[in-house]
């Protein structure tokens, strides 16, 4: 109590001191702030995303921490990471960053290498003192993954689905781009968006389908957070063509079976309507021609 009492005290009287004297000095003011000024937390994010495997950096500045402790807990896991500059918790994923400025302020960032899922979760920055301070950090762990054919014909239906995974606070904002543009209904009014929030591992899933693709659908599409830059997935697709190879009368007459047979040994993959052969070395070939060509008859 009297440890307390006594700055109040003495507060008040300096600013009846103050009053009285109607100058409030520069000198008074550093008396005062150096001599009561209790540790204050300054400003920082509180609210941080990152990619799956990427660095997290948690930033704790404090101003006047004076002979006080500082310590990193994971509130998630009631668990101690750092306390002053030594790491409590055993790991060398976990690093305290300690960093000493002008006008008495120091930083202790929590630095978590080579972030996972379960990295996600509360973090406190504490200064242990007669009264307890705290600075709550929210760290997210996202995973953004693209996944759908990236090399089909002409005629065939895309499809991509966006997956931005990692704890409850996934974004939901995800919208889709093609070579940079956003994907609107009015410049690509074949293509269909459809959004869903999987709970199952806390997924939000866009999907992109275009039932019948034309040439100039051949680009690098992206899937993108409006709001959380980190969430941001990509993938290329090539449109080729089947027409010559279609042209090739031996083709014709036979059936499904055989002509997959034999589409191995002509150009597989060009034919390609089933999944199941990815033979692609030669199709690859012949699709990056006919993208050239057409490209070139523009
Ligand atoms: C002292 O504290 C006052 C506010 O209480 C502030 O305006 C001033 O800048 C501080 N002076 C120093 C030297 O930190
Ligand atoms: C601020 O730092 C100076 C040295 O740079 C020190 O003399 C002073 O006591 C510090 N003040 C507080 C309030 O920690
Ligand atoms: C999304 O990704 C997560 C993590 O890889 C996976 O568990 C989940 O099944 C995926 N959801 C879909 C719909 O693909
Ligand atoms: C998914 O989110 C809910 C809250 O929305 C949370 O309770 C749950 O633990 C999360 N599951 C995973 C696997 O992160
Ligand atoms: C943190 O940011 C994520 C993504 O922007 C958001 O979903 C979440 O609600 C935020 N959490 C807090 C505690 O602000
Ligand atoms: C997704 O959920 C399944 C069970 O539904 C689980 O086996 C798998 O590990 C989860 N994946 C991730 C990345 O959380
Ligand atoms: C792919 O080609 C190799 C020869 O390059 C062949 O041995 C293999 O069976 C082919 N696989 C398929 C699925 O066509
Ligand atoms: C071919 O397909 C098999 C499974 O169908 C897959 O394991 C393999 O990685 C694929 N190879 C290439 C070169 O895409």
């Amino acid at each position: 109590m009297d440890i307390l009492v006594f700055p109040v005290s003495r507060l008040s009287v300096l600013g009846i001191m103050c009053l009285l004297t109607q100058v409030i000095t520069e000198s008074v003011e550093k008396f005062t702030n150096k001599s009561f000024i209790n540790p204050v937390f300054l400003p920082s994010v509180t609210n941080i995303t990152v990619k799956r495997g990427s660095l997290a950096v948690l930033p704790c500045s404090i101003q006047y921490l004076q002979d006080k402790q500082v310590v990193w807990r994971f509130v998630d896991e009631d668990k101690f990471l750092t306390i002053g500059k030594k790491t409590w918790f055993k790991s060398d994923k976990i690093i305290l960053e300690h960093l000493s400025q002008d006008d008495n302020i120091t930083n202790w960032d929590l630095l978590i290498k080579n972030t996972e899922f379960k990295n996600g979760g509360m973090y406190e920055c504490q200064i242990t003192s007669t009264v307890d301070l705290t600075k709550r950090v929210q760290l997210n762990v996202l995973e953004t993954t693209i996944k759908g054919d990236r090399s089909i014909d002409r005629g065939e239906r895309i499809y991509f689905v966006c997956n931005v995974t990692g704890g409850p606070h996934i974004p939901t904002d995800i919208t889709w781009y093609k070579d940079g543009r956003p994907i609107t209904s009015r410049e690509f009014p074949h293509a269909v968006i459809t959004k869903y929030k999987s709970s199952v591992n806390n997924s939000s899933i866009t999907e992109f389908i275009v039932d019948r693709s034309v040439f100039s659908d051949t680009g690098v599409y992206t899937c993108k957070s409006k709001t959380v830059e980190t969430a941001e997935a990509q993938i290329l697709l090539q449109i080729g063509d089947t027409v010559h190879v279609k042209r090739i009368p031996v083709f014709e007459d036979l059936k499904e079976e055989k002509r997959e047979e034999l589409s191995a040994v002509y150009s597989s993959g060009s034919l390609q309507t089933s999944s199941s052969s990815n033979n692609t070395s030669m199709s690859v070939v012949i699709k990056f021609v006919f993208i050239l060509l057409t490209l070139i008859n523009r």
